[in-house]
């Protein structure tokens, strides 16, 4: 007798792949409706009303329904409730494969191994012998290793920093990335061949560069918002006790710009920094934090008066943003990005038009 959980599951994974399917005809398709997510996704966490984190696992109510919705699934949990892992949403994992124009045969390598979720999609498409995919965590490894051979895929999954690649089997035809990065890992573009694919999540955007010789590449963003975990590097806190020390200096930049109108070119600008808010009783902002992994920080209030301090001046570079787009938002698929062994810049327009230098990252 069949399983009546592997019959609905059969049912949602069919509708699934075909929701996924309704925007576009794509190659990937079948590999969505043949892969089974609950197998690398058996259990999740969801936010409650008060925000606290709640395990749902196979079996309780409305698990396998989520499983097969185009949703983020969060799989693990630092000590402090950040989430360090999750199964993507479906339709932008999509968006980012078909960006990778990647055909059977093609040698994919993934920095981000997570569920094992995309490695199991890319051998189903590629054949597990072409895939490659590494994450920073060595429990993640374990557990997506054991969850790929039981689906029967046996891609090559390592243990390490995703960003220094896997020099063994390179070249690589397509690159994926599925942790946010500040810019393409040059390890990476080492391991590349001319016309190799790269798509990776930089700022809150998906780039996507194609290789045009050594060390050199250059694309454009996908038009799709998209928030990735960043990749995991030492990082520095805030220093908002210096800030309190100081007069703030008058600024003519809303303080909310940041966060919503110039919000894309400022991830471009200043990769990797994390924001916060201040509001009154009536939940108005009233500031706004910026910092980034330096430990530069800025708050602005409301009013008008800024503060910065460390490294970096982070709310100068928000008034330039400011005055280089005045008054609308800017478009995510009207910027690209330039790379060369000297180094990599994001544009707007075109690659002459202006531009902002992303971090040399190792
Ligand atoms: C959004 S999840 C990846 C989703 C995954 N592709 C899937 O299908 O489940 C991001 C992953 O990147 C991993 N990661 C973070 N920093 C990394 C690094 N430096 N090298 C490799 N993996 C890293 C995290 O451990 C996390 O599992």
């Amino acid at each position: 007798m069949t399983d009546p959980s592997t019959t609905t599951s059969a049912v949602l994974r069919a509708r699934f792949a075909a929701m996924l399917g309704e925007e576009r005809k794509s190659p990937w398709l079948a590999a969505f409706a043949d892969v089974p997510r609950e197998h690398y996704v058996p259990s999740f966490y969801r936010q409650d009303a008060q925000g606290q984190w709640q395990k749902v696992s196979e079996g309780d109510p409305g698990y396998l329904e989520t499983v097969y919705s185009d949703t983020a699934l969060t799989t693990q949990l630092d000590e402090h409730g950040i989430p360090t892992s999750s199964s993507s949403e479906p339709r932008l994992m999509l968006t980012m494969l078909d960006a990778l124009d990647a055909r059977p045969g093609h040698r994919l390598y993934e920095l981000g191994l997570g569920t094992g979720y995309n490695a199991a999609l890319a051998s189903a498409h590629l054949g597990s012998d072409n895939v490659v995919s590494m994450d920073i965590d060595p429990d993640l490894v374990r557990l997506a290793r054991r969850r790929l051979a039981r689906g029967q895929h046996h891609p090559l999954v390592l243990n390490g920093d995703g960003a220094q690649g896997y020099p063994d089997r390179a070249p690589y035809d397509r690159i994926i990335a599925t942790a946010g990065l500040h810019g393409i890992p040059p390890a990476l573009l080492g391991q590349a061949r001319q016309g190799t694919v790269v798509v990776a999540p930089i700022g809150f955007g998906i780039a996507r560069v194609v290789v045009s010789g050594d060390g050199e590449a250059t694309g454009r963003f996908l038009p799709v918002p998209a928030f990735f975990m960043p990749r995991r590097t030492p990082t520095k806190g805030p220093d908002f006790a210096t800030l309190e020390t100081q007069t703030g200096q008058p600024t003519t930049v809303p303080a909310t710009d940041a966060l919503d109108r110039l919000k894309f070119p400022l991830s471009l600008a200043l990769p990797g920094y994390s924001s916060c808010t201040w509001q009154n009783e009536t939940g108005e902002v009233t500031g706004v934090g910026l910092w980034t992994e330096d430990g530069s920080t800025a708050t602005v209030h409301v009013s008008g008066k800024a503060r910065q301090t460390g490294p970096r001046r982070l709310w100068d570079t928000v008034e330039s943003l400011a005055s280089a787009f005045p008054k609308d938002t800017p478009a995510r698929e009207d910027f690209g990005l330039t790379i060369t062994p000297e180094g990599q810049r994001a544009w707007y327009r075109e690659p002459e038009g202006p531009s902002w230098s992303l971090p040399a990252c190792k």
